[in-house]
């Protein structure tokens, strides 16, 4: 199949930054040398248009397809996770000739789980919706992860995620806000009967892999979490809607586990679980993995968790947090604004932790952290295997509406240190808690922050209000930028 990519570079027209003007030019050349004689024109006009487009990604492709050339059929009742599959076994033959991107048009495409390829990117028009199948035998079993030691919902094997891929480099899930719906109704009512065998799958996992960008989707009642990189490095995760009933079980919104050099940006989140859960293992299976989440940024994120946290950091840490950074964040009508989970048991860290910017509104705590989550993968955890929390700081904040400002809860011969909290002022709610301040074996400092913190983080005086630290320097996935990248397809 010859693509407009091809006829570009037969032309020797390299990809220029702003293509309007030149690619218009190009198309109609395309559309002129490919439209028989015989064709009307009603025919020739309408036909092109939607097979030609812009959008930004990371990195740009040469190789065009859609998903009905493959025998996709967006009809919502038929079956199309062999077109997804044959499409990306096909295209995975363009990986090292500049990659391949697969469109899915306007249409309600039902499909089970397929698996994506290298170099590759999928692209949902803003009017396409994948919908997830919701009979089980449409989604393959696949091991628990090696840090986990066993699923999270059942022991054993666990599904497949809809869209999954594993050990990639280069792999792009985009589009101009499409949607990908996953029915997860009845995974949530099988989850609240007890009735799974195995462990619920995921929207989208990305495992052992480098080089990931997803954006500009919407993401709707997925079975379980929603976003889960897992043991993989450079990723951007931007421009993401995630929807899901606020009483749905454990429908996370973003869950970087075990990844190194992530950036987080622009998301509205609102679901039944925390909006981003920061993770790295299950007690002595994390332990053993040893492979933490680190240089981590979070970015204008807008949360609604009522009954669960912004940010969350474990309760699987077990593998070590270090190195995360967030800023510019909302949290309406939340269960709290970031939230440390952990347990004697889970070994690993949770370190350098930066927060700055955060605006709250109607929380039942502002800040938590909790040394005895308890929850533990089997009964063979290590109890002399203690997590270190250390270097957490939280700074220029604004909160109304709060019932108690935070409840700090450390380990007594672990005891959470270094945590510093300035320049925050929480207003509390009509039935405040009388007590606001609850801290046992935690160390730090305070300055400027409203209503007074408890005697373990001793006030420094108002000329320290800028005393904890937030890094001034970038981290590498900064460097990362995104680039005009067309999709043209001849029909
Ligand atoms: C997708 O990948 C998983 C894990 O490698 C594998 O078990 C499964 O068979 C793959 N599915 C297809 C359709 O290739
Ligand atoms: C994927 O990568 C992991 C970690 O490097 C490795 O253990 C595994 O064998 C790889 N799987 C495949 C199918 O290449
Ligand atoms: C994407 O779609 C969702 C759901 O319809 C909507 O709430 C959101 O505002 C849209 N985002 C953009 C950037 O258009
Ligand atoms: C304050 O929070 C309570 C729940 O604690 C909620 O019912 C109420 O609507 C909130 N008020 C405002 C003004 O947001
Ligand atoms: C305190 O935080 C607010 C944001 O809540 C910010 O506008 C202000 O500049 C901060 N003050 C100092 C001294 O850093
Ligand atoms: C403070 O927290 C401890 C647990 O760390 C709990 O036992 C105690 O009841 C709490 N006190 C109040 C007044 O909430």
């Amino acid at each position: 199949m010859l693509t407009y990519q091809h006829l570009k570079s037969k032309l020797g027209i390299c990809s220029p930054r702003k293509p309007q003007v030149m690619d218009t030019l190009l198309l109609l050349l395309l559309v002129l040398m490919f439209v028989p004689p015989s064709l009307n024109m009603v025919e020739s006009r309408k036909a092109p248009i939607s097979d030609y487009f812009e959008y930004s990604a990371v990195n740009c492709r040469a190789y065009s397809a859609s998903l009905t050339d493959f025998g996709g059929v967006g009809d919502g009742t038929t079956l199309n996770t062999k077109a997804f599959q044959s499409a990306i076994d096909h295209m995975s033959q363009f990986s090292s000739t500049g990659g391949s991107q697969l469109f899915v048009p306007p249409g309600r495409w039902l499909t089970g789980s397929f698996n994506l390829t290298s170099h590759f990117t999928l692209f949902l028009h803003q009017d396409a919706v994948i919908l997830a199948s919701q009979d089980e035998s449409d989604w393959p079993l696949i091991d628990p992860l090696p840090s986990y030691g066993r699923g999270r919902d059942a022991q054993g094997g666990r599904y497949s995620s809809l869209i999954f891929g594993t050990n990639l480099t280069d792999v792009i899930i985009t589009g101009d806000n499409g949607t990908i719906d996953g029915q997860g109704d009845v995974w949530w009512k099988k989850f609240h009967k007890g009735d799974l065998s195995y462990t619920r799958p995921y929207l989208i996992e990305i495992m052992y892999s480098e080089n990931v960008q997803i954006s500009h989707l919407t993401l709707v009642n997925s079975p379980s979490w929603n976003v889960h990189p897992v043991y993989s490095s450079n990723i951007v995760v931007q421009g993401i809607t995630i929807l899901a009933p606020v009483n749905s079980p454990n429908t996370d919104g973003i869950n970087p586990d075990s990844c190194t050099n992530t950036r987080i940006e622009d998301c509205y989140i609102v679901s039944g679980d925390d909006c981003v859960a920061v993770k790295s293992g299950w007690d002595e299976y994390g332990i053993a993995y040893g492979m933490p989440t680190k240089q981590l940024a979070i970015r204008r994120l807008t949360c609604i968790s009522p009954t669960s946290a912004v940010i969350a950091l474990g309760s699987e840490m077990s593998g070590g947090i270090e190195d995360v950074r967030a800023e510019d964040i909302v949290a309406i009508n939340s269960e709290s604004g970031v939230r440390i989970k952990t347990a004697v048991g889970r070994g690993g860290y949770v370190k350098d932790i930066y927060v700055r910017r955060m605006t709250m509104s109607t929380m039942r705590w502002a800040f938590w952290m909790t040394g005895n989550y308890g929850s533990h993968a089997d009964n063979n955890y290590d109890p002399n295997a203690l997590p270190l929390i250390q270097n957490i700081n939280y700074r220029d904040m604004v909160a109304q509406n709060v019932t108690m400002a935070a409840r700090l809860e450390g380990i007594s011969n672990a005891p959470f240190t270094g945590i510093c909290i300035s320049n925050v002022t929480i207003q509390l709610s009509k039935k405040p808690y009388k007590v606001q301040w609850n801290c046992t074996n935690v160390a730090g400092i305070s300055s400027g922050v409203t209503p007074e913190p408890c005697m373990l983080l001793p006030d420094q005086g108002p000329e320290k209000i800028g005393v904890c630290t937030f890094p001034e320097d970038g981290l590498p996935i900064d460097d990362v930028k995104f680039q005009t990248c067309t999709y043209a397809r001849h029909l």
